[in-house]
């Protein structure tokens, strides 16, 4: 390693990791985060990076050999990143021995697709399950012992209260992160790393294994709540009041500090697994410090602790898991509940940058994502099972190209347009010029935005229904008066203001636009009936299936 990249190692092993507003020089090209105007982007290669990203289906990425005809399908989707799992039980067949044959595999495929990939370390804990630990830690239940229920049974999860547990995690990530300094140091394939998948206790609130009910009759770590009243005013309102309603106190054991529900033994896990997650991404930054995030499985209506997974980094826990793991630079949402801009918005804090790793694609993706990356300044976006062909693997169906099944296809036309307008977008994210309006479902008739002097009012047009009534536009503004429009689904937009001046909004004019040679280059003029007699932009389903954007000019008149 050079000298910047030992100072770049220290700092962040001082730091506990790329923290939001460290000057730019010290990374020198590693991948990190970094406050960029009004947003937190990630740096690759000196410059900001949008993630166009795709999740892979948990068992493609063991196979070098069935992701060979997966990856150039992939790029064809206009992704640039794709997120995929390495498993401890792969890497760390023997304790003590390990085998990186398979993610020098997996960097090879994407390199010679041209794609980056995110790392997703399916150490200890994959959706509150310990499926891909190695059998020499499956099978040892003395030595690394597991989450017990409240009748004394195991389940089979790792309890994250064993040191055993966390230590030998903690080895094996710490080994690839090395692994991924040595083979990739320099060419930063992978520039992100996920700690655990969608971590969490069910079916119970809690580990109710004797260490863990000793730490449950204990005090609340002072670390947690000398973090709390420090943040007092920024916390989540949700967890501030509940907080408040047990008397907001400093001191005391669980039960004192934040009362007798459920919700308690919530936040008792979120806290042990988020120290623990700190153990693990702490030992990782120190050999190879990538931006490092965990994701939440989020909460059906009306689910209890248990119900949903216990101590995940949810919304209402957020300071909790900030306080637990610094290290951490995010936390992000798998959102494939409807309740999409809720969810994300939630997690889209001036603490916390958006990246949503696993989300639902097809025509509902391509409109989330107009809204993540345009309302909400996502570093990235990444619909979950991309190399998808209905249920069957690649090679035992008729279908064998997973950009053409339909889900897949229209991420990959949104995606073609994005790639073009990512340098745009990544510098309106940092210094305003973009938004994104969204309607939801068939109830909502209509969304409103603004931008600049303007406001933009979107409305339904058609009957589309079900994952189709989804409608997103994205609005980049090109001049005082000069906007272009990105559209997912059938709508139409109109333009007021209420800035001084002339109070009446006029079209001066609307151009489609097709990127050809390098450049987004005019066909049509649209005006008469194809734009309500000079009233308003008509947004089509089928727009991004050709590649079209809208170049809107305004003018106001009294
Ligand atoms: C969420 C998990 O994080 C993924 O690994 C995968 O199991 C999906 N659910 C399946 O919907």
């Amino acid at each position: 390693m050079n000298r910047l990249g030992v100072l770049t190692l220290l700092v962040s092993v001082a730091f506990g990791g790329p923290a939001f507003g460290q000057a730019r020089d010290s990374y020198a090209g590693q991948p990190h985060l970094e406050k960029r105007g009004s947003a937190t982007q990630l740096v690759v290669d000196g410059k900001p990076f949008l993630i166009l990203g795709g999740e892979l289906h948990n068992s493609s990425s063991s196979s070098v050999e069935y992701m060979k005809p997966v990856w150039p399908r992939l790029a064809a989707m206009h992704m640039n990143t794709v997120l995929l799992p390495v498993a401890w039980e792969t890497i760390e067949p023997e304790e003590g021995r390990f085998d990186f044959t398979s993610v020098d595999g997996l960097l090879e495929g994407a390199r010679e697709n041209n794609l980056k990939v995110v790392v997703l370390w399916f150490g200890a804990w994959k959706n509150t399950y310990s499926s891909y630990v190695p059998a020499w830690v499956k099978t040892d239940t003395e030595r690394f012992p597991r989450v017990q229920t409240s009748d004394g049974r195991g389940t089979e999860r790792l309890s994250p209260f064993s040191t055993a547990v966390r230590d030998a995690d903690a080895r094996a990530f710490a080994k690839l992160m090395r692994h991924l300094r040595e083979a990739d140091g320099e060419r930063h394939t992978v520039f992100m790393v996920q700690v655990e998948n969608e971590v969490g206790v069910i079916p119970e609130s809690r580990d109710h294994s004797p260490v863990a009910n000793a730490s449950f009759a204990a005090a609340v770590p002072p670390a947690l709540t000398s973090f709390l009243e420090k943040h007092r005013t920024t916390l989540n309102p949700e967890f501030r009041a509940a907080w408040e309603a047990a008397g907001g106190k400093t001191a005391g054991t669980w039960q004192e500090v934040f009362g007798k529900g459920s919700l308690t033994d919530d936040l008792f896990m979120a806290w042990h697994y988020a120290t623990y997650v700190e153990h693990i991404t702490a030992a990782g930054k120190a050999e190879y410090p990538l931006p490092m995030f965990a994701n939440a499985a989020l909460i059906r209506p009306n689910y209890e602790p248990g119900q949903y997974n216990s101590g995940g980094p949810l919304p209402h826990s957020m300071d909790v898991w900030h306080a637990g793991a610094p290290s951490l630079d995010l936390l992000s949402p798998d959102i494939y509940f409807n309740e999409f801009a809720q969810w994300a918005g939630r997690y889209a804090r001036p603490d916390n940058p958006l990246f949503i790793p696993e989300a639902q694609g097809g025509s509902a993706g391509t409109a989330n994502a107009l809204y993540a990356f345009g309302h909400l300044s996502a570093i990235g976006f990444s619909p979950f099972g991309v190399d998808d062909l209905g249920n069957a693997p690649l090679d035992l169906v008729g279908i064998t190209n997973p950009a053409e099944h339909p889900d897949n296809e229209a991420m990959g036309h949104v995606y073609n347009v994005l790639s073009r307008l990512a340098p745009m977008i990544l510098e309106k994210q940092q210094t305003g010029g973009l938004t994104a309006a969204l309607m939801e479902d068939a109830a909502q008739r209509s969304a409103r935005v603004s931008i600049g002097d303007y406001t933009a009012t979107m409305t339904r047009a058609g009957n589309a229904s079900g994952a189709g009534a989804r409608v997103g536009a994205m609005f980049l503004q090109t001049g005082p008066n000069e906007f272009l429009v990105i559209g997912s689904g059938d709508a139409q937009i109109t333009f007021s203001t209420d800035k001084p001046g002339p109070p009446i909004v006029g079209i001066e004019s609307i151009d489609e636009e097709f990127f050809e040679n390098g450049a987004w280059v005019p066909r049509r003029r649209l005006n008469g009936d194809e734009n309500s007699q000079g009233q308003a932009l008509r947004l089509y389903a089928t727009d991004l299936a050709q590649g079209k954007i809208y170049r809107v000019r305004l003018y106001r008149y009294r």
